[in-house]
């Protein structure tokens, strides 16, 4: 991502969420310059926050931040560290909103007391913890309301900011000033063009065949050519909207035509917007193998609007939940809680909204350390070695990819448990889970030798041999593990012949 449709890039997030580092980290990346109210304030007033808070109070340097804010949101090319409180100000929102790509550096209450809690006296709102977590539960709703995108702070980067997706209600509306000047052709799943609309004035239309039709040699080959013959050039725009299939097939037209335009993905499925749209992997198919020709390419961007969500169909919202099971086990923490407790069904908006920047949260982090899939980004296969042999031991009729996956994530616990010392509670609990959304924990009547045979035909089996991504505990994934034919075995067993 080049933040150049924006004039600057602005961290919020709380006191502790490592905000003045990651500004550093991201405009060494940009060639922007670093800026941080706090220090600003200090500076133009002479005295420390703490002084300005004891002598004057609390709205005298709110009034005063206010105006430092809007004099570093003014300016370009810089990358600006908030204060915790800035967001307080409508006026400094209002700023944010109209010209700064906004960043929320997200962390729990209990990680952002730990890293202040020993210089906390220099702080005036952190003078004890629960007053602490407090004045964070209240400020929460503000960040988020406030954010284009989030990144998870757990851990101190940065990178990801340049990789987060544009996740906010009304996201569509960002795409012309995405797009700029550039011609952009419009790559969209027919269906969701009928339903959602084209949301930017098209130099050309490209409509898909709705989902995994699309995804073939012949439907790229349509688009290379119109494209061809319109004369998109290398400085034009790809904009792939619809679910994870029209994604993947517009991004590798992207990929491939003139060897390569820009792209823009616009996720409008629930695994498009937590999961396909994110991260550069774009691909077709095979009549015999599913994705099997692609290419890593980038999106310069990735914009969600979970409002679209509400017109995908039942079964799409509940395969796509699989996959938010998924994360949610791989990630941990606040995550995996909503998702124990999740409602069946869409929830409210807010929620829905840090749901879906939860999970896009934790994809793009595995995906920045890891772009090509040489170690780490294989965690993100959890439940997929079996979840994906059983589609196509059923010739991918039986299961939709969500579906499949649930059963595989129920194999693939059971695996942890035998050998990573898993607690098997998971197991159990993950089934209860699915259930509940309306998902299926097994593939009755499923052949088990076929599931067996279709996965030493897996891209990613090494001389016959799948490697399993697995579990030791919920938040802690490990990978390129061979459990050994028996228990694979019993695994697949387990799967067609799961009874409760
Ligand atoms: N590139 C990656 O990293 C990656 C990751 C995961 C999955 N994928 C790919 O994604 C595909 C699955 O994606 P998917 O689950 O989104 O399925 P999909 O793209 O097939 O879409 C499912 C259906 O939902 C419809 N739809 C989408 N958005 C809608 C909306 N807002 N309103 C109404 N209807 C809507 C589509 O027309 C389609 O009929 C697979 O091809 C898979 O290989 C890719
Ligand atoms: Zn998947």
């Amino acid at each position: 991502m080049i933040p150049g449709p924006y004039r600057n890039l602005a961290l919020i997030g709380f006191m502790g969420s490592g905000k003045t580092t990651a500004a550093a980290t991201i405009a060494g990346r940009l060639g922007w310059r670093a800026v941080d109210s706090d220090a600003e304030i200090e500076r133009e007033a002479g005295r420390s926050i703490k002084e300005i808070f004891a002598t004057d109070g609390e709205p005298t340097f709110r009034a005063l931040e206010e105006r430092v804010c809007l004099r570093l949101l003014h300016q370009t090319g810089v990358v600006v560290a908030l204060g915790g409180g800035a967001v307080t100000s409508p006026l400094t929102r209002e700023r944010l909103r109209d010209g700064s790509f906004t960043v929320l550096l997200d962390v729990s209450p209990q990680t952002a007391w730990r890293r202040i809690e020993a210089g906390a006296g220099d702080r005036p709102l952190a003078a004890e913890a629960r007053g602490f977590a407090e004045l964070y539960e209240g400020r929460k709703g503000l960040y988020h309301a406030t954010a284009d995108a989030l990144v998870d702070a757990e851990e101190v980067h940065g990178d990801e900011a340049l990789l987060a997706p544009i996740a906010r209600p009304g996201a569509l509306g960002e795409l012309p000033r995405l797009i700029g000047a550039r011609r952009a052709a419009l790559v969209a799943d027919r269906n969701v063009l009928r339903v959602v609309g084209a949301p930017f004035d098209p130099f050309v239309t490209v409509r898909l065949p709705a989902g995994e039709h699309a995804k073939t040699v012949a439907v790229a080959r349509q688009a290379w050519t119109r494209l061809a013959e319109l004369g998109l050039e290398r400085g034009d725009v790809v904009v792939g909207m619809g679910g994870g299939a029209a994604t993947d097939v517009a991004g590798f037209v992207a990929a491939s035509f003139l060897r390569g335009v820009p792209w823009i993905a616009v996720p409008t499925s629930l695994v498009g917007m937590v999961d396909a749209g994110i991260g550069g992997k774009t691909g077709i198919d095979l009549p015999a193998a599913k994705n099997a020709v692609g290419a890593f390419h980038l999106p310069e961007w990735v914009v969600s609007d979970p409002g679209v969500l509400e017109t995908l169909p039942v079964r799409e919202w509940a395969c796509g939940f699989a996959e938010v099971i998924k994360t949610a086990l791989l990630a941990g923490g606040r995550l995996w809680e909503m998702v124990r407790e999740w409602e069946p069904g869409r929830g409210g908006p807010e929620e829905r909204l840090e749901l879906i920047r939860r999970c896009a949260a934790y994809k793009v982090r595995v995906v920045a350390a890891d772009p090509t899939e040489r170690g780490r980004r294989a965690v993100l296969n959890l439940g997929h070695s079996i979840g994906h042999a059983i589609e196509v031991a059923t010739d991918y009729k039986a299961f939709g990819h969500g579906e499949a996956v649930g059963i595989g994530l129920l194999s693939a616990l059971w695996l942890s448990a035998q050998t990573e010392g898993l607690d098997p509670a998971v197991e159990e609990e993950v089934r209860d889970l699915l259930r509940r959304h309306e998902l299926p924990v097994a593939a009755r009547n499923v052949s088990p030798a076929a599931i067996i045979d279709a996965m030493s035909h897996d891209k990613k089996a090494r001389g016959g041999r799948v490697r399993f991504a697995l579990l030791s505990g919920v938040g802690n994934p490990v990978w390129d593990r061979d459990p050994g034919d028996d228990l694979v075995e019993t695994a697949v067993a387990r799967a067609v012949a799961r009874t409760r």
